[in-house]
């Protein structure tokens, strides 16, 4: 970036998570497991789900608001809005379309989405800092939404046990003080082994021609394969995002990573030499939200008093794509 960038502060966070839950034991009906097999593995006890109609629109809209209330903003200031679903109710129109009509957000106001699974909100925010450092917008809000409950196969137990549904979301705007609340900020993709996670849309060819294979429209994970390759490759790139912030590891405050596995946080942990009070998890009860779960963690981390706001955090995801991605990120007084 050159010198004259605007900086970037983060004004507000909020969450939204649906009031339905499914435990553990909940699904030994659908299938053959125990919550001990389920806690032991992952680290999650329970997951949230959309019921009836609701949506991850209906989330998403209900994280907005949050963010907005205490940024302090009203719809009108927002000049652009980025949502990431891993995979939003409909392909189009977009989810952040909706976001903007349904929550008064004028409608002129430029609306897309991205798609970076579970490190969409890192994705997300590195746009945002690229449009508010270039000085093409001021006021941004970034709404991560997903209701994987509707996407997973309920009958592949490998698979169903780690996702819920939430959304989180953030108003990011042009830091007048010139303080910049992105300390470092650094994203990747390997599409190379973008087989490890996939979910196809349901499509077939024009009758006229050749089908094409046809494909369920299910998440498929190979989870070991996930394991290994997170394991193995995101501690590194966490240690250089925290190199690049021209800090030590022992400079950040808390630790706020992806919630897809207790496991591979607490590997995290164990590389950054982390106490447990610096690292934020909240899996047991959400599973894993896909690209809500690190602003649910922040926010749920400020309510129950883990996290106190005037510090620093590293957030770190990684998701289908692959893709994976860290922030070093200032977290001021009054975003949540
Ligand atoms: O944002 C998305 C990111 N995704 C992830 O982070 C996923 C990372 N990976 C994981 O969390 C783990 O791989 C899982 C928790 C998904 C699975 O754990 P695992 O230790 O890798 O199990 P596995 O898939 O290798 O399966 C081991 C055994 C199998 O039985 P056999 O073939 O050895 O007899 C499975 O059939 O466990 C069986 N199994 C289960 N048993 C009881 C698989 N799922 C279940 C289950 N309950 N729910």
């Amino acid at each position: 970036m050159t010198k004259n960038v605007k900086q970037l502060r983060i004004a507000g966070v909020g969450y939204s998570v649906p009031k339905t839950v499914i435990t553990n034991d909940d699904l030994t009906k659908l299938y053959e497991t125990s919550d001990e097999w389920i806690y032991t593995r992952t680290g999650i006890k329970e997951r949230r789900v959309v019921s009836g109609n609701e949506s991850a629109i209906d989330l998403g809209c209900d994280a907005a608001s949050h963010a907005l209330e205490k940024s302090g903003f009203k719809p009108e200031d927002i000049d652009c809005v980025i949502a990431a679903a891993s995979a939003p109710p409909q392909l189009y129109p977009a989810l952040a379309c909706d976001i903007q009509t349904k929550l008064g957000i004028p409608n002129y106001v430029p609306s897309f989405d991205l798609t970076a699974a579970c490190t969409g909100l890192i994705y997300a925010l590195q746009v945002a800092r690229g449009l508010i450092g270039s000085g093409l917008y001021k006021n941004i809000l970034i709404v991560a939404a997903d209701n994987n409950s509707r996407l997973v196969d309920w009958e592949d137990r490998g698979t169903s046990i780690l996702f819920g549904d939430g959304a989180g979301a953030l108003v990011v705007t042009e830091a007048e003080d010139g303080i910049d609340d992105i300390l470092s900020l650094d994203i990747f993709a390997d599409g190379a082994i973008g087989q490890y996670i996939y979910l196809n849309t349901l499509g077939k060819n024009c009758p006229l021609v050749e089908p094409c294979e046809e494909t369920d429209n299910k998440i498929h994970m190979a989870g070991r394969d996930v394991y290994k390759f997170v394991v193995s490759t995101l501690p590194h790139y966490v240690e250089e995002c925290i190199e690049h912030a021209n800090m030590k590891a022992e400079d950040i405050d808390y630790l706020i990573p992806h919630q897809a596995n207790q496991r591979i946080i607490e590997a995290l942990q164990q590389r950054l030499g982390y106490s447990d009070e610096k690292v934020i998890s909240n899996i047991k009860y959400y599973g894993n939200t896909s690209a809500a779960s690190i602003p649910i963690a922040l926010v749920e981390g400020v309510e129950n008093c883990k996290i106190k706001l005037g510090s620093t955090a590293i957030l770190c995801g990684f998701g289908a794509g692959m893709t994976w991605g860290a922030a070093v990120v200032r977290l001021r007084q009054g975003i949540c």
